[in-house]
């Protein structure tokens, strides 16, 4: 099976996570076409049969780009098997109703795409600090502070459960030859 792997990144943790998806698919003896959706290139020549999609909240949205590929490609999305992957720090937190919160950062996109994944996966993004511009890196802190997430602002914090990840990539393939 050829797997569209496409994604979009600000601070690059999807990339990293786009890349861990496709390195499955293909561990699993399946090819995977990882496709930069903000690249404006060219993707269908592969002729992909399914697709996962993954993308980071950012400002509790995603990348306008990575919505407008969605708008624009929901109908065939629709038609094979497809999944989403929303990276977020909040689905981190340790408070019940953030998390729910998180849970529900897809639905907009969704339904204003029409757009129906079989799969919804959450994964946890990071925080890269060292890379944040003075201004970015004072927002973050704030929320990290009120999420009782990590505010060494020296260093990088990764939270994504790469375990996690590579077991819905594994769901997803058995469920998408059945
Ligand atoms: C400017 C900025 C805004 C963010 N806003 C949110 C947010 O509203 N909710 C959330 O759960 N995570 C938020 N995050 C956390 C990101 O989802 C997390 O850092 C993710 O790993 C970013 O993915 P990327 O590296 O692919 O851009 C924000 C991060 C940044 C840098």
């Amino acid at each position: 099976m050829i797997v569209l792997v496409g994604y979009a990144t600000i601070e690059g943790q999807t990339r990293k996570i786009a890349e861990a998806v496709a390195s499955t698919i293909e561990a699993a003896g399946h090819r995977a076409l990882l496709f930069d959706i903000t690249s404006g290139g060219e993707y269908a020549l592969g002729h992909p049969e399914a697709a996962i999609l993954c993308a980071p909240v950012h400002a509790a949205r995603y990348p306008a780009a990575f919505a407008a590929f969605v708008r624009q490609e929901a109908s065939w999305l629709n038609s094979i098997p497809s999944a989403f992957v929303s990276i977020s720090m909040l689905i981190r937190s340790e408070f019940e109703e953030e998390q729910e919160e998180a849970t529900h950062f897809p639905d907009t996109l969704l339904q204003e795409s029409g757009w129906k994944p079989g799969i919804i996966h959450h994964a946890a993004g990071a925080l890269r600090y060292t890379e944040y511009d003075f201004f970015k890196r004072w927002i973050i802190r704030r929320m990290a502070e009120h999420e009782n997430a990590p505010t060494d602002v020296s260093r990088d914090h990764e939270f994504t459960d790469w375990k996690a990840l590579s077991a819905f990539v594994t769901q997803f393939l058995a469920s998408a030859k059945g």
